[in-house]
């Protein structure tokens, strides 16, 4: 059984008279430490997707089964432990706290589990060692991608999800980010997925997701990611 298998997952919303399908029997498997990237056009369900995976929406139909587990039948309070303990999230535009320092940030997520990582030695992990204490207004864009990066994986999460994460930063700086990311998957084993639009980053993962119309068009293993300073995008 594979770490992640999503099988059939369709969510509806309603709009006035209609109801859109935002995902439409959705299936796919991700096996545990891989980087995956989930692509498609704006609209096309990537969001609800990853937020479905997160547990912070839950689906009308189908199953989503991470490590056996399927969420979809978790009770709000399962629910609750599985977005603490399971789960790391990234934001296109960081979602950091505005009065707290990079290390306060970190710490503050840290706090709700057992068993965090030191904030000091993952911030030096994605070269902030020394913006310690300092503030997210203080910090460039992907410095303050790179606090949230930390404090995501802060926690040991078993699944990194981004949403975005480079649609804010510039060419250098996003590569920056990508390589952290995809140095979580390949040295800490977490699996990594990310959720975007620009379909020239598809060469770096081990497995491309893409979506059309609120459904897989396609899913693709590469064999041999490229590494993140061979692409151009
Ligand atoms: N909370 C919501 N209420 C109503 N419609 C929504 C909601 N969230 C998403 N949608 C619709 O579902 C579709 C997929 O949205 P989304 O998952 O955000 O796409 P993407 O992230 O790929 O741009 C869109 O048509 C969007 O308008
Ligand atoms: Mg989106």
């Amino acid at each position: 059984m594979a770490f992640i298998e999503v099988k059939k997952s369709s969510k509806f919303y309603q709009m006035g008279d209609t109801v859109i399908a935002a995902n439409k029997e959705i299936s796919f498997e991700i096996e545990k430490g891989e980087l995956v990237i989930i692509l498609g056009s704006s609209g096309a369900g990537k969001s609800t997707l990853l937020n479905i995976l997160g547990g912070m929406d839950t689906n009308d139909e189908g199953q989503v089964l991470i490590d056996g587990v399927d969420i979809a039948q978790l009770s709000s309070k399962e629910l609750t432990n599985y977005r603490r303990d399971d789960v790391g999230f990234v934001f296109q535009f960081y979602n950091l706290v505005a009065n707290l320092t990079a290390k306060e940030n970190v710490e503050l997520a840290a706090e709700i589990v057992k068993d965090a990582m030191d904030a000091e030695a993952i911030l030096e992990q994605v070269g902030l060692g020394h913006r310690l204490h300092n503030f997210p207004a203080q910090l460039s864009g992907g410095e303050q991608q790179r606090v949230s990066i930390a404090r995501a994986v802060a926690k040991r999460p078993k699944i990194l999800l981004c949403d975005e994460p480079t649609g804010a930063l510039d060419y250098q700086t996003g590569k920056q980010v990508l390589q952290i990311l995809q140095n979580m998957a390949r040295k800490q084993g977490t699996t990594v997925i990310i959720v975007t639009h620009n379909s020239s980053l598809a060469p770096i993962a081990d497995r491309v997701i893409r979506l059309r119309d609120a459904q897989v068009y396609t899913v693709e293993c590469n064999s041999q990611p490229q590494s993140i300073s061979d692409i151009e995008y």
